[in-house]
């Protein structure tokens, strides 16, 4: 029997009541804008340098320009510090912005909590963080994973189900597609306001790692918005020069144990592009004695076999998954496609146009590709699937949900997607990931 008369993985049986995701509306209590004269909203956090030593903190004040400071101070310390940031504002086609502040706290502690606050007088709000330990080899630290969230009454639920898991997630690494404002009419920048505030709840306490999507273009040169990117760079900073990165697009961060490669799917990633030159050069510097766990996100997925956005990632992977097998990487996150689905561990790297290998071939050095973009987005689940399931594909399933990656030392690490319809504690699927460096044999799938 020929391979494309056999079925592959797992596609669940799971049925979901497919109703239409719809965007919250614009006075529900997730988009509240909180008491108080121009009071800080959209507090968001990111990794600021290559190791976690620093925190950009990011908000938006609405009424006039404020203050720029942010106070910080160790749990149990009564000294404060400060740290003064930018400012930032800017236009989209009828939109203004109101004033976007981005503040870097440098050389904190490892393994800290902080308290920080940001606004002045009257309307001061108080937050707080932990620094992740110091990068090493078998420092544990749990991930989660969320995908292609949008604003809709499904996106609400998988933030809280992210919230609610017992497997405590410490940083969101966030595959891209933020807001979907560009599913309104002139992209609706108020969307990007009211999804700043929808995730404060969470993206103010822990930090996101941000991915561009699709969604972040916001090219629309119909109405004379010919740059793209405009709102997500003006609001989503990231610290992509500590990397040796030219622009946010592309940039890596080492958290723990683990070594982050944020890739962008809508960046030129040609040979000799400035991101296939970056990626050539930050390959050969991880170290996996320091962090023994490759990450990377990217947007738009290598192996998807949804008929959604079919083979859209093709031609990223034929530029760069040679490399991601001979460097080990131990897994890819992409989102994208509004469904869940993991691949075995394979590659399709031997194909060089005459000799005809172009199939995928199971191969223990390379990846697991997941695609988590089932955040719940208005877009609504793909859930058309192509017939029949590849036999790459280990587990399918059209539900929105969200995973986290739960590193215990630098051999082990345990996976799990959860959907939104199961308990918090639930794990639809799930995988004991063993380190390709460390620890390089094969995962059992079932
Ligand atoms: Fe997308």
């Amino acid at each position: 029997m020929g391979v494309l008369l056999c079925n592959g993985g797992i596609t669940s049986s799971f049925v979901r009541n497919i109703e239409k995701s719809v965007d919250m509306p614009l006075d529900s209590d997730v988009f509240r804008v909180p008491t108080g004269y121009n009071a800080p909203q959209q507090v968001h956090i990111t990794q600021g340098d290559q190791v976690g030593k620093a925190v950009i903190v990011s908000w938006v004040t609405q009424d006039e320009p404020g203050s720029n400071t942010v106070l910080y101070w160790e749990k149990n310390s009564k000294h404060k510090s400060s740290a003064e940031g930018i400012l930032v504002t800017y236009k989209y086609y009828n939109y203004t912005s109101g004033y976007i502040h981005h503040c870097t706290i440098k050389n904190l502690k490892f393994h800290t909590k902080y308290y920080y606050e940001v606004g002045i007088g009257h309307t001061v709000r108080k937050f707080w963080f932990r620094t992740p330990p110091r990068v090493g080899p078998d420092v544990p630290y749990t991930f989660g994973l969320i995908g292609d969230l949008g604003q809709t009454y499904d996106s609400n639920q998988t933030l809280t189900h992210y919230e609610s898991n017992p497997v405590k997630g410490q940083t969101v690494l966030f595959v891209g597609d933020l807001s979907y404002a560009d599913n309104y009419p002139f992209h609706d920048n108020v969307r990007w306001d009211t999804w700043g505030r929808f995730v404060e709840r969470s993206a103010a306490y822990q930090p996101w790692i941000w991915t561009a999507g699709n969604h972040e273009l916001d090219y629309g040169p119909e109405f004379g918005e010919t740059k793209p990117f405009k709102p997500y760079t003006r609001r989503y900073h990231v610290p992509y020069r500590a990397s040796k990165s030219t622009t946010p697009f592309w940039y890596s961060v080492k958290r723990a144990s683990a070594h982050i490669i944020v890739l962008s799917s809508y960046s030129a990633y040609g040979k000799y592009t400035p991101q296939y030159s970056w990626l050539e050069e930050e390959l050969p510097k991880v170290n996996r004695t320091e962090t023994p766990w490759l990450i990377v996100l990217l947007h738009s997925p290598w192996y998807n076999s949804y008929a959604y956005h079919f083979m859209e990632g093709e031609t990223m992977r034929v530029m760069f998954e040679p490399w991601f097998v001979q460097y080990k990487a131990d897994v890819v996150f992409a989102g994208h496609v509004h469904a869940y689905e993991r691949s075995e561990r394979i590659s399709n790297i031997a194909y060089n146009i005459v000799n005809g290998k172009c199939t995928p071939i199971k191969d223990q050095s390379a990846p697991v590709y997941i695609t988590i973009g089932d955040g719940g987005n208005i877009e609504g689940l793909a859930n058309n699937m192509t017939e029949p399931q590849p036999n790459y594909s280990a587990y399918r399933e059209a539900s929105f949900g969200h995973a986290t990656f739960d590193i215990k030392n630098r051999t082990h690490a345990h996976y799990s997607w959860h959907r939104n319809q199961d308990g918090y504690a639930v794990e639809a699927d799930s995988l004991w990931f063993n380190n390709r460096y460390w620890n390089p044999v094969e995962e059992s799938t079932t």
